[in-house]
């Protein structure tokens, strides 16, 4: 596989650690962004669009223009006689051309949206070397869709008040009843339905394994360690395995003998599957919170709450029935547009004492992993280094 940040160094070392080294322990994947340090001008070779944003940023950005456009770095950037990418050379036309997309953009946003970032390379490319002029094809409706649009007719004939002035036109899904709920209601029914806040507070740490099966449908066998404090080791595949951990400070991923620091946005994510003391903490570690919808989720009645980090904006999706959360899907920031990622869970069964999903599914910007776990140990302990990046052992 060609993309670089699976496989090389993408970055300076020096770059990475001192982005790291900034991060306050355990919420590493919400810290602000430092506003010293060079921009990425003073850093780069070969900057010329970009030069103000901040040096730290810059590897953000890229993965951002990658995934709007279905492609890696390779799609724009070319290799030197020694195999590795020459990041500053000029010689693909797909970097020239992103340099005037991204005037382009900035240009639309000042000019039509206030400056705000409302236009991005995703709103035209949606994964696409070439965006589409054709629209697309109309779609059947699925079961959720469907389900929601029976709800709203009955809504609006039992004369309860539509979502929105705009219910009628609202995209299919989203019903018209107002959640009557508080934040606090939904969050106290999800601890209790997970075995309550007590047996939560117990767990000092998680292994789960089992399999985990890509997007090109290959299995491998999966481990994952976590402790309630937000750190976090993946691995997949047999030994050694391809490792991905963060541990409250930095994240990195290890691949046979080659070890990359995780930058900001990568980081955010690794940091969104520890998530095992969220029925206990969500409310700690999300602000502003609030009841938005009801909705439909593979077949099941939901309530949608939404939050922030300063990384990332979530909505989160609980069970009316059970109180169990069975989707998160958030929007991780780049300075060019946010990055979706989206987690289902599903399968919940008691273990130690509280319920874990033993069906996981992350869906992000450029993989499917849905994991099926065979085996949920809990309060064993795990030695901190194996958290911390192979090079600090
Ligand atoms: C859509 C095209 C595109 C993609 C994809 C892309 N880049 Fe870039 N990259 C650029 C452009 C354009 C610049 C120069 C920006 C400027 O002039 O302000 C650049 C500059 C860089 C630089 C600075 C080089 C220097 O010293 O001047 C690095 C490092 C870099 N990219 C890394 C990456 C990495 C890593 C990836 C994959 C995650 C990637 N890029 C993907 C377009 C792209
Ligand atoms: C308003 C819609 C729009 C936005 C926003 C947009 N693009 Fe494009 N982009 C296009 C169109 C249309 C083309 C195809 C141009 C052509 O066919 O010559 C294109 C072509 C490109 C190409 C050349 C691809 C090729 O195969 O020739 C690159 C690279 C690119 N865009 C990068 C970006 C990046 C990076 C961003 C965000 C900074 C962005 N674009 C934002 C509409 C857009």
């Amino acid at each position: 596989m060609s993309r670089c940040p699976r496989t090389a160094r993408c970055l300076p070392a020096a770059a990475a650690v001192l982005v790291f080294a900034l991060l306050p322990p355990v919420l590493a994947q919400d810290a602000a962004r430092p506003a010293a340090g060079p921009t990425s001008g003073e850093r780069y070779k070969n900057i010329q669009v970009l030069k103000d944003l901040p040096a730290d940023q810059l590897h953000d950005a890229m993965t951002y223009m990658a995934a709007s456009m279905g492609g890696n770095c390779q799609t724009c950037h070319v290799r030197g006689a020694d195999g590795e990418f020459a990041y500053e050379k000029d010689d693909n036309d797909h970097k020239t051309s992103a340099r005037t997309m991204i005037q382009m953009v900035r240009a639309i946003n000042m000019q039509h949206f206030k400056g705000e970032d409302r236009v991005t390379c995703a709103t035209c490319h949606q994964a696409r070397r070439e965006p589409s002029p054709v629209g697309p094809l109309s779609q059947p409706l699925t079961p959720d869709q469907l389900a929601a649009l029976a709800e709203r007719a009955a809504g609006r004939q039992g004369g309860a008040p539509p979502a929105s002035p705009q219910a009628g036109a609202a995209p299919a899904g989203r019903a018209a009843q107002r959640p009557t709920e508080t934040v606090d209601e939904v969050l106290d029914k999800y601890a209790a339905a997970l075995g309550g806040r007590d047996a939560l507070a117990k767990l000092t740490s998680r292994v789960r394994r089992g399999t985990l099966t890509n997007r090109a449908g290959q299995s491998s066998p999966v481990a994952i360690e976590e402790t309630p404090a937000g750190l976090i080791r993946v691995t997949v595949g047999a030994t050694p395995g391809i490792v991905r951990a963060a541990d409250g400070t930095s994240a990195w991923t290890q691949s046979g003998d080659r070890v990359r620091r995780l930058d900001h946005v990568e980081t955010a994510n690794a940091g969104l599957q520890a998530d095992m003391s969220l029925g206990l903490r969500l409310k700690e570690q999300y602000s502003a919170l609030a009841v938005r919808a009801y909705e439909r989720v593979n077949g099941k009645a939901v309530v949608v709450v939404e939050g922030r980090r300063p990384a990332a904006a979530e909505t989160f999706y609980f069970d009316r029935a059970t109180g169990l959360l069975v989707r998160r899907s958030a929007r991780l920031n780049t300075p060019l547009g946010p990055l979706p990622v989206q987690i289902d869970y599903d399968d919940y069964r008691p273990a130690d004492g509280v319920l874990t999903p033993f069906e996981v599914r992350v869906t992000d910007w450029e993989s499917v992993s849905a994991q099926r776990f065979g085996d949920v140990t809990h309060n064993q302990p795990i030695d901190a280094a194996r958290f911390a990046p192979p090079a600090a052992r």
